[in-house]
């Protein structure tokens, strides 16, 4: 199976069970209607398919992590509902749409960021199949990569303008977006039941990509076209952001992306069963959305 089939398999099973989420009927209805609407908006579901792969990797079977990696997506599409918010990014469109406040208002936006965020637990200490060891560190894997110490340290950071030259901003970098996909990465080794060695390079690998996702997003910001990338171009500039974009250039900027890709690529090779992360790492590099 080409790499293009295998993503479209994984992604296939995440919007599936990502459909089935959030569909009872309830007085407060309008919760559950803002958000499923940023959730299943067609994102790329690049965390949940990480996820599944590093399991598939390191001899899991993928299925096994697919709550694990939608429980991310939820709290990566909690983290966009909020970073589009008037007081952080200011956006109007997010997945190709109106972001959620722009359709529900801002209070329900927070809210509905809120709600995805605790969901996305409950389907950790509820996944089936694992051990209850298994949840419990799945469990703090997120914890810790969402957290005061991760993805919301590295929102402090960026609206903060903390960050001015380049070893700072790689670790902005990595908080608000790194620690994510890092967390991608444990969750399926946690799913496969890799020794921490397998885990530990797994996440490795998965940092890098981190690195050269969140560089490309700052290309993209520049260079992409707003129809195909699905949310607004120039909005860093706008917002007075210090990115990659301005301290490298685009040709820095590209050269830190290969050389990210490069690293990731060498840490993953080792795995029996490397092509489609090795694959991924690639197609991420050059991506255009
Ligand atoms: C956007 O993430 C925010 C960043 C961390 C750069 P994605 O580029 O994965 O967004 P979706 O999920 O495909 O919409
Ligand atoms: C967002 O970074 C990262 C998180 C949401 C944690 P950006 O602000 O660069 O993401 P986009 O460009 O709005 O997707
Ligand atoms: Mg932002
Ligand atoms: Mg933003
Ligand atoms: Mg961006």
């Amino acid at each position: 199976m080409g790499f293009q089939e295998r993503y479209g398999r994984y992604r296939a099973a995440v919007e599936e069970y990502l459909e089935g989420l959030f569909t009872g009927e309830r007085p407060y209805g309008r919760l559950q209607e803002a958000m499923r609407y940023s959730l299943l908006a067609g994102g790329k579901r690049v965390r949940p398919v990480l996820a599944m792969a590093v399991c598939e990797a390191l001899g899991g079977e993928p299925e096994a992590a697919l709550p694990l990696g939608c429980a991310l997506e939820l709290v990566h599409t909690y983290s966009l509902i909020h970073d589009d918010l008037p007081c952080m990014d200011d956006d109007s469109l997010r997945r190709g749409r109106p972001t959620c406040h722009k359709v529900y208002g801002e209070a329900m936006a927070v809210l509905a960021g809120d709600a995805l965020q605790a969901e996305a637990f409950r389907l950790l200490a509820a996944a089936p199949g694992l051990s209850g060891g298994q949840r419990a560190e799945a469990v703090l894997a997120l914890a810790s990569a969402c957290g005061g110490d991760g993805m919301v340290a590295g929102q402090v950071m960026d609206i903060g303008q903390l960050a001015a030259d380049e070893g700072p901003l790689r670790q902005l970098c990595a908080l608000k977006t790194g620690a994510l996909l890092r967390a991608a990465a444990g969750l399926g080794s946690i799913a496969a039941g890799a020794s921490p060695e397998d885990r530990a390079r797994a996440e490795d690998y998965a940092a890098h990509i981190g690195l050269a996702f969140q560089v490309r997003d700052d290309m993209l910001d520049v260079t992409a076209d707003q129809a195909e990338l699905g949310k607004p171009i120039g909005s860093d500039r706008a917002e007075g952001k210090r990115t990659f974009a301005d301290l490298l250039g685009l040709e820095g900027c590209a050269a830190l992306v290969a050389e990210e890709t490069r690293l990731a690529k060498e840490v993953a090779t080792v795995f029996k069963n490397s092509a489609f992360l090795l694959n991924l790492a690639d197609s991420l590099a050059e991506r255009r959305a």
